[in-house]
């Protein structure tokens, strides 16, 4: 039988902005305990929780303080084991955040490294230096933070996360002895954040001024990260049950990104360029062929996504939530896993207009207002009732508010709804599995703004990106699933079919 994860949908929950049990207006490990049974009847093989560890909040919990316990907002080691538990009791698989590229600056460590001299060995374990080079922040402006004594630490991302040293062989033992302890926990696997980042070009170069004809980062995607994940793997595989691991990397193109998933590392990569891919049939199909081509040349499956925390909600990125519906059974027709993130099912928009007090985000703080961040994907789950923030809590409180209009979005006002957003992710994840979603991808002949493909199970799936309605071509099949009702035998634009011969 084929491994779990090569054809496994996985939803991302953000433990923050999922569901609070406790009234502090942050979700927690509780809230997502009592809401499993939502994510076993939506039919999900995995959920994957970004990060629940203590941190000072400086990137909403991707600035973690200790790598092995769970932050007080969040609940305890207790309530991570019961939400353990009660997952695997559901069947359902639990991957976990890890944090490699950098810790808090409230980390032990990085307290102590700013406690010694230059050149000590507590400053070794991050990236101090007497000098900067001209490298900038992900989340705008300067890379390098000056502390008293006159040297500069690096962090690529915020000031509160100084980036470690991984050429220090106490950080790669601390981290395989953090894996340990989570995976002894019985955890699935984890996500690995900015797994492309981890190891810097030697000397720090500059990036000197773009002219356009460097592709080569000296802080992205260098060779020898790739000496980690091979230990990384070593690890996963000395456990039993099929443990994995995700790689979130941000990389120049798919045969890069294959890397991370030969057979010896990672067993996934989430599939950016998909992602980015606009709405436009040649411009999908391209981006289609050229991933499952470089993943296929590695052995390896192709992992989709089209939205997580950090990117525009695809209802609003895309344009319409006609078009989020029919990208999502395009998407899971495609061979290989996909990773969903929490309220895409209910057909979430971004929410742009939230007020600027309520902000949090680092890249909205840093621009100074000029870029809005990403808050707005992060905005938390409408469950149920008529008012704000629908369910999220007992008491109404919500760290990020939620739109009046949602009312009609909540999870509840869904469930019954054969036509609701909700219901078109649940049909679509159980056909997929009866369907057959292993074996390769068979394109069928269309006109270039219209997709059509085939899997080896009999599974067919046709999307309409042109600008006039699609008549069905015949010999397709039974109809089993449409995003959107078919008029006259015709599929509406912006929209998709799946079929069964
Ligand atoms: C990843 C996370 C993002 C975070 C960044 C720094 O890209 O997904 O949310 O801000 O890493 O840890």
């Amino acid at each position: 039988m084929d491994k779990w994860w090569r054809n496994a949908v996985i939803y991302e929950v953000y433990p923050r902005s999922f569901a609070d049990s406790d009234g502090d207006g942050e979700g927690d490990l509780a809230g997502v305990r009592a809401h499993l049974p939502y994510l076993r009847d939506l039919g999900v093989d995995a959920i994957w929780l970004t990060p629940f560890y203590p941190s000072p909040m400086a990137d909403g919990g991707y600035d973690v303080a200790d790598y092995r316990d769970v932050d007080p907002r969040f609940g305890t080691l207790d309530s991570f084991d019961e939400m353990l538990a009660q997952a695997h009791a559901l069947g359902i698989r639990v991957i976990v955040d890890i944090v490699p590229n950098h810790s808090s600056s409230a980390h032990p460590w990085f307290v102590e490294a700013l406690a010694s001299p230059p050149g000590s060995p507590a400053r070794d374990r991050y990236i101090f230096s007497d000098t900067t080079n001209d490298w900038r922040s992900v989340f705008g402006g300067p890379a390098w933070a000056q502390v008293p004594d006159g040297q500069h630490y690096l962090h690529l991302f915020d000031p509160g996360q100084p980036d470690f040293n991984w050429r220090n062989p106490q950080v790669r033992a601390e981290f395989e002895s953090v894996l340990r302890f989570w995976l002894d926990r019985g955890v699935d696997g984890f996500r690995i954040d900015v797994a492309h980042g981890l190891i810097k070009a030697v000397g720090l170069p500059s990036l000197g001024p773009d002219d356009g004809t460097s592709s080569v980062v000296p802080y992205q995607d260098q060779d020898e990260v790739h000496e980690i994940y091979r230990d990384w793997r070593r690890i996963l595989d000395s456990y039993p049950g099929d443990r994995i691991a995700v790689a979130e990397a941000w990389v120049s193109d798919p045969s890069r990104l294959s890397l991370y998933v030969v057979a010896d590392e990672l067993h996934q990569a989430f599939n950016f360029d998909f992602l980015q891919a606009p709405w436009d049939g040649p411009a999908l199909r391209h981006t289609i062929d050229r991933c499952i081509a470089a993943a296929d040349a590695v052995g390896a499956p192709t992992t989709w996504v089209l939205s997580n925390h950090d990117v525009r909600r695809q209802v609003t990125r895309l344009g319409s939530l006609d078009r989020a519906r029919a990208a999502i059974l395009l998407m899971l027709a495609l061979p290989g896993s996909a990773y969903l993130y929490q309220g895409e099912e209910l057909g979430l928009p971004e929410v742009l207009d939230l007020p600027p007090h309520a902000r949090q985000d680092p890249v909205w703080k840093r621009s100074g207002g000029t870029e809005l961040g990403r808050d707005g994907c992060r905005v938390p789950m409408p469950w149920s009732g008529d008012t704000p923030p629908f369910g999220f809590s007992p008491n109404g409180a919500s760290w990020l508010p939620a739109p009046a209009s949602w009312a009609t979005l909540t999870a509840q006002a869904q469930a019954a709804d054969p036509r609701s957003t909700l219901s078109l992710y649940r049909d679509a994840i159980r056909l997929r599995r009866a369907g057959n979603a292993t074996g390769p991808l068979q394109w069928l002949d269309s006109a270039p703004e219209v997709l059509h493909f085939r899997r080896p199970g009999g599974l067919s799936c046709l999307v309409n990106l042109s600008g006039a309605p699609l008549p069905v071509p015949d010999g397709t099949g039974e109809r089993v699933l449409a995003s959107a009702p078919l008029v006259d035998g015709a599929l509406a634009v912006d929209s998709a079919a799946w079929f069964i011969d």
